[in-house]
């Protein structure tokens, strides 16, 4: 990295943890901006010699500046990293054809690379294919410590004190719903990136339920093993009669979207569902699996992760 003028943009968890690593790197930070510099952004941009920009910022505004950030950079001709979903979930229109001009590979799945995994394996088109997955570290690390015994209160604190949770919660509920809204954006931009040819989706035809007081505490009694499982398949299929309907959609180009919180204590069904921060894809290729079943696991949370995948993805930038 010595040598390069690298910008980030956010300077919380993500932010900070890119500038540690760049400068460690002998990169040279060229900006390291906060909300109040937001203006400043683009004439920085023309001043020479920028070669990558790094976006971490949160999503409160479904991705309204983010997706400014994004413009402003590609319009310039600088690759710009982002880690945030809304851009992509609430703006994908803007950016469906300008793919291969940024990277966001950080934006679902934190470290996993899920999206450019999925992407390489749908490159072929597929008639039968079913893809399930976790693609929400911090949940899928409460509900697993839920199902070992552990109070509901408890392992949200722990998911928050390790720095594992969006931004801006006020209690259980409010984090877990947060948590949800964080999926719903997340199902987008895996469709809108990943397995669709033109159409684009936005939360807002997601249409999430968000769970009450009384669901939360059915789900997060101890022992109790709820878990939440995304599915993109292109047949409807029936959801378990046991399971929490979180949001569904059908697609124009043939998809079927699916989030619900399963039982999955003791299903054998659900023996690949990851444990804690972990994320993880699923996906079965053929009829009934024919062509293949392929699982990629990772650390789907996390600052450490999430701004490796930002760097790497950086360090093997093609222009
Ligand atoms: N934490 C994780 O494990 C993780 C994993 C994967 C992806 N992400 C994503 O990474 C992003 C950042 O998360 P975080 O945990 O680092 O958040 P954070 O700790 O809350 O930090 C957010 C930072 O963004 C800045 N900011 C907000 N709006 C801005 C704007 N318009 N222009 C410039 N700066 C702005 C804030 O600046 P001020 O202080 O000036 O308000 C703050 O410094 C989020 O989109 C999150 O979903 C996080």
């Amino acid at each position: 990295m010595k040598g390069k003028r690298v910008g980030i943009i956010g300077r919380g968890k993500i932010g900070s943890s890119l500038y540690e690593k760049f400068t460690g790197l002998g990169a040279t930070i060229a900006f390291y901006y906060g909300r109040s510099e937001e203006v400043l952004f683009a004439s920085t941009l023309r001043e020479n010699g920028i070669d990558g920009v790094f976006l971490a910022i949160p999503t409160t505004d479904k991705g309204i500046s983010a997706a400014r950030y994004i413009e402003t950079s590609v319009n310039a001709g600088i690759p710009i990293f982002t880690c945030e979903k809304g851009a992509l979930a609430y703006h994908a229109h803007k950016f469906k054809k300008r793919l291969p001009e940024f990277g966001y590979s950080a934006a679902v799945g934190g470290g996993t690379m899920i999206l450019p995994y999925l992407t390489q394996r749908m490159r072929g088109g597929k008639q039968e294919v079913t893809i399930r997955g976790v693609m929400n570290g911090t949940l899928n690390y409460i509900f697993d410590q839920v199902s070992r015994g552990v109070t509901l209160g408890a392992a949200s604190s722990e998911a928050e004190r390790l720095g594992f949770a969006e931004p801006g919660a006020t209690n259980v509920l409010s984090l877990i719903n947060g948590e949800l809204a964080d999926v719903s954006m997340k199902a987008c931009v895996l469709h809108n990136v990943a397995l669709s040819h033109e159409e684009v989706i936005t939360p807002d035809v997601l249409d999430t339920s968000y769970l009450s007081d009384e669901e939360l505490e059915a789900i997060g009694e101890p022992g109790s093993g709820y878990r939440l499982v995304i599915s993109f398949t292109k047949r409807l299929k029936k959801e378990d009669s046991d399971a929490i309907h979180v949001f569904s959609h059908a697609t124009g180009e043939g998809w079927y979207i699916q989030g619900q919180f399963v039982r999955a204590n003791g299903s054998s069904r659900y023996a690949w569902l990851p444990v804690g921060v972990e994320n993880v894809l699923v996906v079965e290729e053929g009829k009934l699996g024919i062509d293949g079943r392929y699982r990629l696991y990772g650390d789907g949370a996390g600052a450490g992760p999430t701004t490796s995948a930002m760097i790497n993805e950086f360090a093997s930038w093609k222009k």
